[in-house]
């Protein structure tokens, strides 16, 4: 019986990539690694022949353990290369596929494609990989794997070649797959970072390295892939969630197995540890705004601005809907881009935005604050609560609350920064000492602006809450300019805080 392959959207597009090195990472079971087979066959049968008329490529399939090597990669391999379709020799691991290939130039060709698989248990294991001749490789599960090993193994792309076989090699390079790593890995520092090879520690040669990398959607987004395939389909990813809830695999397993999203280590105490779960505060998709409400924004500005875009229902539920991120901004380009959001995405909805107080003070060149830019932009803005423990307890409090069976607040599933900020990025940091001691404020890092962020606009409503009040109720906002939808800050907006001028 003949075997189609037909790769998902993820995999069409790495596979019509030519880029020197290519990753996938996706979740559990999401195809990665039949597509990196199928790959390597397939730009197998495409080398050009040599004059003998054979199209001659070595590729190497690299794992970490052997064990790993022989129960998974070679499985994996022999489901879509049978044993039959060439000569197996165990003692070499070694496979070689002999296939007709496509005529050339009207000639008859033959496909003879090596297949060396390689673990690396030793040393020695790594010394005599690195020692080969190869047309490609393929790093099954790279996040295991050392990232010297795909930048020294690009230095080993030299085969068939003009002066032995008679025709160079047609593409060489390396393709990976993997579960994603995390974000304290080489691989992370490369791909989201930018990080140069020689800040990574490695030498090679910078100047030809070219890479790709394609993230799969979570297993449980509408987009999933490889549902087909998998037992169960849609179940398949709910299933792992609930077995992993079972058998009290955290959520930051979850993260990367079923979302596919970069693990990260948590080395200290997250925030919301006792009050935040995955499975109940993050919508199964994205939440619909609805555009007879106003939008509720919380701001934190600084050089590193964030926002997040909310709702307030009636029943005093909190929807996030967005978010926003930046790097290094100026208030003015971080207004314009949140007027923006609100005018494409929100239909230029009424909003209001709740920033972080420290905004009302004026600089010292242009005697502006951050209010009067936003102001300027027809943005009505009020102070946030000063104290950080009333806005982190009205985060908590507002989590913790159940309204008409759900959760106060919710968070649309795109939000990746506040999201993964919840799982631990967002964290007491552990202090060095002897024993579980940790530091009193939240860290300030990558997770903390828009954290802040969220928690200028909740705590205005939720604050009333530690106090055993009902959360306030939404803004009623009055129009007073109609065409643009935005009205002026009025007194009464204002908290009654203590701002130091
Ligand atoms: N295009 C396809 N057509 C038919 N079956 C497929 C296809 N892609 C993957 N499969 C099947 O789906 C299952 C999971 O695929 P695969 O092992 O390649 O996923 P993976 O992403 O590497 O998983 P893991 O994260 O566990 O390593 C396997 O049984 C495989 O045979
Ligand atoms: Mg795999």
């Amino acid at each position: 019986m003949k075997k189609v392959y037909v790769p998902s959207p993820t995999c069409e597009r790495f596979m019509q990539s030519n880029a020197q090195m290519r990753a996938i990472m996706g979740p559990f079971g999401s195809g990665k690694s039949t597509m990196c087979v199928v790959e390597l066959v397939r730009r197998a049968m495409e080398q050009e022949p040599g004059p003998d008329g054979v199209r001659r490529t070595r590729w190497v399939v690299v794992r970490n353990t052997y064990q790993q090597l022989r129960d998974t990669s070679i499985k994996t391999f022999e489901q879509w290369v049978p044993h039959t379709a060439g000569e197996w020799r165990q003692m070499d691991k070694k496979f070689t596929l002999r296939a007709q290939g496509a005529p050339y130039n009207g000639r008859p060709t033959r496909v003879e494609a090596e297949f060396l698989f390689r673990a690396l248990d030793t040393p020695d294991d790594i010394r005599n990989l690195l020692s080969l001749e190869i047309t490609g490789a393929w790093l099954n599960e790279f996040r295991e794997i050392p990232i010297e090993v795909p930048i020294n193994l690009l230095g080993r792309l030299r085969y068939p070649s003009i002066g032995a076989e008679g025709v160079g090699p047609t593409w060489t390079g390396l393709i990976l797959d993997s579960n994603p790593p995390s974000e304290d890995s080489a691989y992370y520092k490369l791909f989201e970072e930018d990080a140069d090879l020689e800040s990574l520690g490695i030498e090679g040669e910078e100047s030809d390295f070219t890479f790709e990398v394609f993230k799969q959607p979570s297993g449980l987004s509408q987009d999933a892939e490889n549902l087909d395939h998998l037992p169960g389909g849609r179940q398949y990813y709910l299933r792992m969630v609930e077995m992993a809830r079972r058998t009290g695999k955290d959520e930051s397993w979850i993260n990367v197995h079923v979302h596919g999203r970069y693990g990260f280590v948590v080395d200290g105490r997250a925030v919301y540890a006792n009050q935040f779960k995955e499975s109940t505060h993050v919508w199964k998709e994205r939440l619909k705004y609805d555009p007879q409400r106003p939008l509720v924004i919380g701001a934190d500005f600084g050089l590193t601005p964030a926002a997040v875009i909310a709702q307030m229902m009636p029943n005093g539920r909190f929807l996030i809907l967005d978010e926003i991120v930046t790097e290094d901004m100026a208030a003015d380009e971080f207004a314009r881009l949140l007027k923006s959001k609100v005018m494409y995405d929100y239909d230029n909805a009424q909003c209001r935005v709740y920033g972080d107080p420290a905004g009302m003070q004026r600089s010292q060149v242009d005697k502006r604050s951050v209010f009067d830019v936003f102001r300027s932009h027809g943005f009505v803005v009020v102070p946030g609560h000063q104290s950080p423990q009333i806005r982190v307890d009205s985060v908590r409090a507002a989590l913790s609350r159940l309204i008409d069976g759900h959760p106060a607040l919710v968070i649309s599933p795109g939000c990746n920064m506040l999201i993964n900020g919840f799982l631990g990025g967002y964290r007491y940091r552990r202090m060095k000492v002897s024993g579980e001691r940790y530091a009193e404020k939240p860290e300030k890092n990558k997770f903390s602006h828009v954290h802040d962020a969220l928690q200028y606009v909740v705590s205005y409503f939720y604050a009333p809450v530690l106090k055993g009040d009902a959360p306030m109720d939404a803004p009623e906002i009055e129009y007073e300019d109609s065409a643009k939808g935005y009205v002026g800050i009025s007194d009464d907006d204002a908290l009654d805080l203590t701002v130091p001028f």
